[in-house]
């Protein structure tokens, strides 16, 4: 079987926080937020956001292995960021991830989504362009350490 149909999808929850973090530190192209970013992801002040993990399926060894997390601008969303451990890449996961994001955002009205890609970062590049992501702008030296422009990418829905 696809070893990203043995995973399960579920909203995260602050527990998960540290989990999070685990994973975007083994992400050097994955956004940096710090603690107080995702705690206040998940508080009811301040935009809505949706946090989706994936992770193991069996109760004993439920371990996430990757993350994705957005944020509705009306009917402008915006995936903010998408990780998946090192050691399960490329098996799907990031693939699940996204569309279990896209299928949401539509179910609640979404027209569009947009999001920021380091240019270098062809892995995360190929995976929206594989979802319709087309190539919308550049933001000039977006990124620091190192610096770097940003890609935009959009997909429109209507
Ligand atoms: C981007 C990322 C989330 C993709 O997750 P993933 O689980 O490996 O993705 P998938 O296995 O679903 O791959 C889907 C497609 O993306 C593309 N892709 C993924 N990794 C790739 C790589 N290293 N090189 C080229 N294309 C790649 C391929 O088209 C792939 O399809 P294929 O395997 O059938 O060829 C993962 O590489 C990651 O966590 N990167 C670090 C964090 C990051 O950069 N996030 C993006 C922030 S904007």
């Amino acid at each position: 079987m696809n070893p990203a149909r043995r995973m399960r999808i579920r909203r995260a929850i602050p527990t998960d926080i540290p989990a999070l973090l685990a994973l975007e530190k083994q992400a050097a192209t994955a956004a940096h937020w710090s603690q107080e970013q995702y705690e206040a992801a998940f508080s009811s002040e301040g935009p809505a956001r949706v946090v989706l993990v994936i992770e193991d399926s069996g109760p004993e060894d439920a371990r996430v292995q990757g993350f994705i997390v957005g944020r509705a601008v009306r009917e402008d969303w915006e995936i903010e960021n998408i990780a998946v451990a090192g050691a399960a890449r490329r098996r799907g996961l990031g693939t699940r991830l996204l569309e279990e994001f896209i299928d949401l955002a539509r179910g609640r009205g979404a027209q569009s989504i947009f999001l920021e890609v380091r240019e270098s970062n062809l892995a995360a590049r190929r995976l929206y362009e594989k979802h319709a992501f087309v190539e919308t702008g550049r933001r000039k030296r977006y990124y620091r350490e190192p610096q770097e422009d940003a890609i935009v990418y959009r997909v429109e829905f209507a």
